[in-house]
């Protein structure tokens, strides 16, 4: 999935054609997700090449209630050992339950012993990927390829929730269909119906096709009949979720239980947090800059925990790029952070751009 990256973009939500699904005052319930009692419905999304352990940890300190990890393909699970380089894939850690674990895969005989694992590493919820769009995932059968093929995604679905003890719960993540064909939606229905009868806890609907991998709008009218149709069932809406204004907006449009947040939590890792202020009816806070060294500084922290200095630097390089935009002087922190070579030269943009005391 790591393709996706270079489509990390911040849009504005899109405008939708009919009147909003909630009238009157919106009220913000927790979102249950099988036992799991999540205190507020805004919950960080699974990212491949973003929502490693550090990410996730960074989420909760600023008030996501909920996230998911990275994309992990069945195999690449089952071969994992806990060695110290790649012990990283399984990290879970107190402070960030409950947690998702999400898997992809081809073979619905794969996928038990692999939700077995990420069961054992301490996942408080496993996540069954039919979204994935990347030509590497479609051509290996595998994520939004399901979507083709219903009795397979739900030959999935049951050996996963055979295979993970009961009172873990199991959720799916799809997009819309394939693409925008007739069949594509009623294949769409068939997988939502029967994981929900199979015994899915939630599913998390992204409201674009396959096909239109990240290209136009996210169907916030498809998301608001998915949930009329599902009546109590948990649905979580994603797609085109870039502000914490966004996040209340998709709830009130569409109806859902909850909202993913995925490239809006890419360099704004307070939407969690301006999400709340705005539920309880208060401005969004703003992270000076002196807040955002603290959480840049805590990240790469977080990231020496687990990664060799190599890692550490392209990881946060990579976030250093994404937070750029919050910065002041935007274009020259962007410049800074992309030419910085080594962990020093990073720390150098730190402490000239996110100076102590800002
Ligand atoms: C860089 C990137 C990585 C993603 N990785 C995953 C993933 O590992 N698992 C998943 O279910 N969805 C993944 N997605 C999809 C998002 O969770 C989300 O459904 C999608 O980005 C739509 O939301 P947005 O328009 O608000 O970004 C990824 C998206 C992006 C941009």
């Amino acid at each position: 999935m790591t393709n996706a990256s270079s489509l990390v973009e911040n849009q504005p939500a899109p405008a939708q054609s009919r009147s909003p699904a909630i009238e009157g005052p919106l009220v913000l319930k927790p979102l249950r997700i099988g036992n799991c009692e999540i205190d507020f419905p805004i919950v960080q999304a699974a990212l491949s090449g973003y929502s490693d352990w550090p990410m996730r940890v960074v989420a909760r300190s600023l008030g996501a209630p909920y996230t998911i990890a990275e994309v992990l393909i069945d195999k690449f699970v089952l071969e994992l050992k806990q060695r110290h380089k790649t012990r990283r894939h399984l990290m879970v850690s107190d402070e960030e339950h409950p947690v998702g674990g999400q898997l992809m895969g081809s073979d619905p005989e794969q996928f038990p012993a692999a939700a077995r694992k990420l069961v054992e590493a301490g996942f408080d919820v496993i996540d069954i990927n039919f979204g994935c769009p990347v030509n590497t995932a479609m051509g290996g059968c595998r994520g939004g390829y399901h979507l083709s093929q219903p009795k397979i995604a739900l030959e999935i679905v049951a050996r996963v929730r055979d295979e993970v003890p009961p009172h873990l719960p199991v959720s799916v993540k799809m997009r819309r269909g394939i693409d925008d064909s007739e069949e594509s939606r009623s294949n769409f229905f068939q997988i939502l119906d029967g994981a929900f009868d199979l015994g899915a806890a939630a599913i998390t609907v992204h409201g674009r096709t396959v096909k239109q991998k990240y290209v136009g709008a996210s169907s916030w009218d498809f998301l608001r009949d998915v949930k009329q149709h599902a009546g109590d069932k948990m649905i979580i809406g994603s797609g085109d979720v870039f502000t914490a204004q966004s996040c209340l907006d998709m709830m009130r449009y569409t109806g859902v239980d909850g909202v993913s947040v995925a490239r809006g939590a890419i360099g704004n890792p307070w939407i969690f947090r301006q999400a709340r202020d705005l539920a309880a009816g208060q401005p969004a806070f703003v992270p000076d800059v002196s807040e955002q060294r603290r959480v840049l500084g805590m990240q790469r922290s977080l990231c020496t925990e687990i990664y060799d200095d190599r890692r550490v630097l392209s990881t946060m390089r990579k976030f250093g790029i994404k937070f750029a935009p919050l910065h002041p002087s935007y274009e020259q922190v962007r410049n800074a952070f992309a030419a910085g070579k080594t962990l020093d030269a990073w720390q150098a943009v730190l402490d000239e751009y996110y100076p102590i005391g800002s």
